[in-house]
């Protein structure tokens, strides 16, 4: 098989720099060893995040000139209400300026005191969204994926009989709704099948409860089903999207993934009462139905990024240029979460640093090694992010996410070459320690020193 390249060709391009090995360490010391308060032009390759930091297409600058921004009833409002409802299938739209706000929307209407809302992971805004109303929020992923190293083609599927045990401890008024996220995040960017998807539409079906979709990468999710679930390889990925989103009576997006725009989001409702709802909050936080957070011209980037992200030669690209890097990193030496996901490839740092306890943050401590080795940027998904209050949670991950359509094969490369260098060097890596911290969401402005 011939080498899998970049479906698509550079016309616009932003330097990147370099930086000195003893710049970086001054600028580490600077920003207390957190990678969220340096300039990311100190940054030479950025793998922080995969939101909003894609390349758009010429296709969507162009339509960013289109952008009709009259207040109410724009052209670029209809223009991506009718793409949502041909690729998805639903016929209510209503747009919102990114993930988060739609998760407010929703949380806030449904949530609150007593309620309980079950997840296979809630990403870490979902979960922040349903615990502000007041409801708790419950990860019922399988337990493969809960195990770094299983190997298992959909690790993000939610456990049924958990779900079942759930509702029957809890009872069924006060579930709300029964969530699932495609691709699974917080779990490793690991998929859901449409059987999976299926059967918990099934369960909702018997107790009579909602199914919604937080769909932020709903279609590198749909990629993975027609590779790897049986009966779905002759398929249109357009037809498996459409099956997801069939089985749902709502979704959360995040256009910031999936929809390759820079900023911009959905609410999916089928419900006429909740709709109702909605869409007065929507008036009263986000702006007026017809553009929500954002302007004319986000709404026609966003219609074209939506179709241009099914297609095929594009999702086979993303797909394989993600598993490049893990395949790679597994070469190394390192412990990945298997097998690698859709957007990022996520390191297992407790087995790379056994010198570093888990208070000490192993996984900031090869954060801060990968930057200061070759000035590359990931982020820390352990004990730094989710570990305030006393919790230690099961794994210490670094996450490299990979921005759409950004960097090229040689960058992976580059990257492949420091993290092999720091492998060979992982010793030297130096637990951190807390000397200033806020009360919630610590990992994006707690201040470290070395130990
Ligand atoms: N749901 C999932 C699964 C996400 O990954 C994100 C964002 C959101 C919801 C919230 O969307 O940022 O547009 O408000 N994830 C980003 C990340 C921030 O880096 O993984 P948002």
């Amino acid at each position: 098989m011939k080498t899998i390249i970049e479906p698509f060709r550079i016309k616009v391009v932003e330097p990147i720099r370099m930086t000195s090995r003893e710049e970086r360490e001054g600028i580490l010391r600077e920003a207390s060893y957190n990678l969220f308060l340096i300039k990311a032009e100190d940054v030479l390759i950025d793998l922080l995040t995969d939101s909003g930091t894609g390349a758009m297409s010429s296709q969507q600058w162009a339509g960013i000139m289109r952008g009709d921004e009259s207040y109410a009833g724009a052209r670029s409002w209809f223009v991506l209400k009718d793409t949502v409802s041909r690729l998805m299938g639903f016929e209510h739209v209503l747009p919102t300026h990114q993930g988060r706000a739609s998760e407010r929307i929703l949380f806030e209407l449904v949530g609150g005191p007593d309620k309980v809302v079950p997840n296979n992971n809630h990403f870490d805004t979902t979960r922040a969204n349903v615990e502000h109303s007041g409801a708790k929020a419950v990860d019922l992923v399988i337990s493969e994926g809960r195990q770094p190293a299983t190997i298992h083609p959909f690790k993000g599927n939610m456990d049924i009989e958990a779900l079942e045990a759930l509702i029957k401890d809890v009872g069924r008024e006060r579930i709300p709704l029964v969530m699932v996220t495609v691709t699974n995040n917080s779990g490793g960017g690991q998929p859901v099948s449409l059987a999976n998807l299926r059967a918990v539409r099934a369960v909702c079906d018997k107790h009579k409860l909602p199914l919604f979709l937080d769909a932020c990468r709903f279609a590198e999710n749909a990629y993975f089903i027609k590779m790897r679930e049986p009966g779905q390889q002759g398929r249109d990925v357009r037809d498996i999207v459409r099956d997801m989103f069939d089985l749902a009576d709502g979704a959360t997006i995040s256009a910031k993934k999936d929809g390759i725009v820079n900023i911009g989001g959905l609410l999916l409702l089928r419900d006429p009462e909740l709709i109702r709802k909605a869409d007065e909050l929507l008036i009263l936080t986000e702006g007026y139905l017809t553009y929500g957070g954002m302007a004319g011209r986000d709404l026609e980037a966003m219609a074209q990024g939506f179709e241009e992200v099914v297609h095929e030669d594009y999702l086979q690209y993303r797909l394989r240029s993600t598993e490049y890097l893990g395949d790679a990193l597994r070469k190394i030496g390192m412990q990945i979460v298997e097998p690698p996901g859709g957007h990022a490839v996520y390191v297992d740092a407790k087995t790379l640093c056994p010198h570093i306890p888990q208070a000490q943050f192993p996984g900031q401590a090869l954060v801060v090694g990968l930057y200061r080795f070759a000035g590359i940027r990931t982020v820390e998904i352990g004990s730094v992010m989710f570990g305030g209050g006393g919790t230690v949670p099961a794994m210490e991950l670094v996450r490299l996410a990979i921005p759409r359509r950004v960097y090229t094969q040689s960058h992976i490369d580059y990257v492949i070459e420091a993290a092999a260098e720091l492998y060979k060097e992982r010793e030297s890596l130096r637990g951190l320690e807390i000397v200033e911290s806020p009360p919630t969401l610590r990992h994006f402005t707690a201040r470290f020193k070395e130990v």
